[in-house]
């Protein structure tokens, strides 16, 4: 991949890039669970209105994966697996962020209008987050 490299280009964090069928009447760009992503779909969500001053994220999933994409406008994502963090610009609606448990992850840095779409492997459950970052960290640690 000639993307950026980054310390989270590990299998924990990463980009993916999807296939993209060039079209004079506009492009076109298609992804499959299981295929394109390493997991089957069960959700998908998506940010739209978001305040370009806005701060989103602030969590880490116990079990859930997920890829991030910025189908219009872009964003900046910071992620920490409990000892590096990183950061993303997305703004490319053929690349996603695959972002696997156990990663705090931060949204910032909207652009006007920006559309953020989600893919999830599980269905939304409120008792797979960590909301607070030290207990994050504390489970981040027992499980290093
Ligand atoms: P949250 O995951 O905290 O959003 P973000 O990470 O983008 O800041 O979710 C915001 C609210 O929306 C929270 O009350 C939970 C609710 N929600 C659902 O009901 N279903 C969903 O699929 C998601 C992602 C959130």
């Amino acid at each position: 991949m000639k993307d950026q490299t980054k310390p989270h280009q590990n299998g924990l964090v990463r980009l993916v890039n999807l296939p993209q069928i060039h079209d004079p009447r506009g492009d076109l760009t298609f992804v499959e669970g299981g295929n394109h992503l390493p997991f089957n779909i069960a959700r998908v969500y998506y940010l739209y209105n978001v305040p370009v001053d806005s701060e989103r994220g602030g969590h880490a999933h116990k079990d859930l994966e997920q890829v991030v994409f910025a189908l219009s406008g872009s964003f900046r994502m910071t992620v920490d697996d409990g000892k590096t963090k990183s950061e993303y610009w997305l703004r490319d609606p053929r690349k996603g962020l695959y972002i696997s448990r156990m990663i705090w992850r931060e949204m910032d840095a909207f652009s006007q209008g920006a559309v953020c779409m989600v893919l999830a492997s599980h269905p939304y459950d409120e008792a797979d987050y960590y909301r607070d970052y030290n207990e994050f960290l504390a489970a981040a640690r027992e499980n290093a």
